[in-house]
């Protein structure tokens, strides 16, 4: 390399290093991808370097692994094949790929959606049809035999589900969607895997390699010392962070459930395993990774062992391999955490933009959600107009509803500045979606009680949360409409908001909660099912149906994603902005772009509002035309009133 522009003078030997020895590796690569490897390895050897150091840097043997790594990455560039390292260079020059307007994912489960991954190749028209441009396959990878957490307790991470099929299948999948201009992404559960795959095995076995790719303690000591800071993710199901594994004599931590062993990921072979893995399955066309609860990663005594700043040099390490092995993939960072904390996974400080490329929005859905009951959206507007400015090159994802429950991450501090206890706001809205709040619409349920905070998350379908089940019980249309506009104003907020919007799968039809998983004793003792249906292919077809549910709520959303396809202003990369609305009930952003700004209102409650058309951020709307009905307003009353829950993107 001629000029070594991006290199600290720590960096550049390290980087020469490797840059020779990954040559023989490289010998029958064409020269051109040859040389374009070097200069990725050169563009992003200092952003591996800056996150591999604060972790291993002080390893007596940082500089064999650190070339192991590169080596590794190289081999995965070598057998990476030709139309993906197309896509490498078409992602190298459209950086904000995954930013754009035209970006609309679609989110399920392969079993449930299809039956397999073969099947699914089926319903390719289906996911085309809404718009879809990134799908996220979950529960793909080989899981453990019995319980497996809805599959985030992986066996095998270079192998599928046999039930979903053959590895090959992943592949022909990939490319499929890929034709399509379809991105796939999958889950990389990177924090624990199951009790059965075969490092834990050999852990168990004795193995000293394995032993070291978990955390295990011969006694209570030192699980006690973490456990007095730790919380608990599962406190019904899997109280406690350790589990005593009796032929090893020893405990184990297990952050999750009792056969979800964490990694110990200040282990640097856990790191060049996790890479290996990475390049795998980026090399059958996975072009996103969902970095699976990530806050866990690092543990550090006397804290509550999330969100400690290695997980964010991890992170930004492992995004750099990416970035010069598979430059194609995306990293999507899933941290259900505070909007302070989150901040950090798309890089601050002196990790700037080089950690996660997106990461999901929790407080965008939390606050749909408070709004959507209290019909104020005071909160909303408070907490996430607080939101810390993130990077221009990254991505919310923006969601509603997802496989996982709704805790409600409201601060005491957030709600004391709009007049609201912390406790009694939380209190409410578990009543509320739990239907035990009289004159609630919604029929969620209680997931893990925790006694000793008083936290009741929730389990619930889109479509029941928002009132549709009890609506069509009562078999009253007036009801039914009102659950459709709320099911509408959600996806409308998701598709507005500077990010990705993630829709789960049957929400564009308004499926709702499915009692059946209570018979599956695989599934019973976790309500997360309720809103883990299989596909109702019948209902999809009545979508087709004039005046069906299916229809209006179908028709709904793809009108909802057509707007946004044509509304620049949506690019992520311009961000966005919450604004006062002078009314109580009605949430307002802004998204300023070069071509003018967007003013976007969302109704939150069954009332027609009025919001004063001059005041908007100071700005006088003249003649508003609302994308998302392709129409004029008429304001020359000086106001714009909105209907039911009703939502405009004003122009
Ligand atoms: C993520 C998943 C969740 C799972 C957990 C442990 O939060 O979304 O379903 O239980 O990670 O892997």
């Amino acid at each position: 390399m001629q000029n070594a522009l991006f290199l600290s003078p720590e960096a550049a030997p390290l980087f020469e290093h490797t840059a020779a020895a990954v040559e023989p590796i490289l010998e029958g690569v064409a020269p051109r991808d040859r040389h374009l490897f070097l200069l990725r390895l050169e563009r992003y050897f200092q952003n591996l370097y800056d996150g591999l150091v604060p972790v291993y840097g002080r390893r007596p043997d940082f500089t064999d692994f650190v070339t192991r790594l590169v080596c590794a990455m190289a081999r995965q560039y070598r057998d990476r094949p030709e139309e993906l390292k197309l896509l490498d260079i078409e992602r190298d020059l459209t950086p904000d790929w995954f930013q754009r307007e035209s970006m609309v994912g679609y989110v399920f489960y392969v079993e449930r959606f299809a039956g397999t991954l073969r099947a699914t190749l089926e319903h390719l028209d289906y996911v085309a049809g809404l718009g879809v441009t990134y799908v996220h396959l979950m529960y793909v990878l080989r899981p453990r035999e019995g319980e497996n957490d809805g599959g985030y307790a992986i066996a095998d991470y270079r192998d599928v589900d046999p039930r979903l099929g053959e590895i090959d299948d992943l592949r022909v999948l990939c490319d499929a969607f890929r034709e399509r201009g379809i991105s796939v992404c999958i889950d990389l559960v990177l924090n624990h895997c199951a009790d059965t795959h075969p490092w834990a095995r050999a852990a168990v076995d004795g193995a000293g390699r394995y032993r070291d790719y978990f955390y295990t303690f011969p006694d209570r000591e030192m699980p006690d010392a973490y456990e007095r800071t730790l919380p608990e993710v599962f406190p019904d199901f899997a109280p406690g962070n350790f589990t005593w594994i009796e032929p090893m004599g020893r405990w184990v931590w297990t952050t999750f459930n009792d056969y979800q062993w964490d990694l110990d990921w200040s282990n640097p072979e856990v790191f060049l395993e996790v890479v290996d893995i990475m390049g795998h399955l980026a090399n059958l066309g996975v072009e996103v990774f969902r970095m699976d609860a990530v806050a866990f990663l690092w543990k550090r005594l006397g804290t509550d062992c999330q969100n400690q700043s290695e997980v964010h040099d991890l992170l930004q390490a492992l995004r750099a391999a990416s970035k010069i092995a598979t430059p194609a993939v995306a990293h999507k960072a899933e941290a259900i955490v505070s909007p302070s904390d989150l901040i950090h996974y798309f890089g601050t400080g002196r990790r700037y933009g080089k950690v996660a490329n997106i990461a999901y929005h929790n407080s965008l859905m939390v606050q749909f959600w408070s709004a959507l009951a209290s019909r104020d959206t005071r909160l909303m507007t408070h907490a996430l107009g607080a939101f810390p400015p993130t990077p221009p090159s990254i991505a919310w994802g923006c969601y509603i509803r997802g496989h996982d429950d709704i805790g409600w991450a409201i601060t005491d501090e957030d709600a004391a500045a709009v007049g609201l206890s912390g406790y009694g706001h939380r209190q409410f809205l578990s009543d509320y979606y739990s239907g035990q709040f009289p004159g609630s619409h919604a029929r969620g349920a209680v997931f893990q009680y925790n006694p000793q905070t008083g936290d009741r998350r929730i389990s619930g379908a889109f479509a029941s949360l928002a009132g549709l089940e009890a609506a069509l019980e009562a078999r009253d249309e007036h009801l039914v409409t009102l659950s459709i506009e709320r099911i509408l104003l959600g996806h409308a907020l998701i598709a507005g908001f500077a990010g990705l919007p993630l829709i789960y799968m049957g929400d564009e039809l308004g499926m709702r909660n499915d009692h059946g998983y209570q018979k599956d004793p695989d599934h019973a003792t976790d309500n997360r099912w309720m809103h883990r249906p299989r596909m109702d292919w019948d209902a999809a077809a009545r979508r087709l149906l004039p005046g069906s549910v299916e229809a209006r709520v179908y028709a709904g959303v793809q009108n909802i994603l057509r707007a946004r396809k044509r509304t620049p202003h949506l690019h992520a990369t311009y961000p966005t902005e919450i604004v006062d609305a002078h009314n109580p009930h009605v949430f307002a952003t802004l998204r300023r772009h070069p071509l003018g700004t967007l003013v976007s209102l969302y109704n939150f409650s069954e009332h027609a509002q009025v919001v004063p058309a001059e005041v908007l951020a100071g700005r006088v709307l003249r003649q508003p035309f609302d994308q998302l009905e392709s129409r004029f307003l008429d304001v020359s009353s000086g106001e714009i009133v909105l209907g039911p829950f009703e939502r405009v993107w004003l122009l």
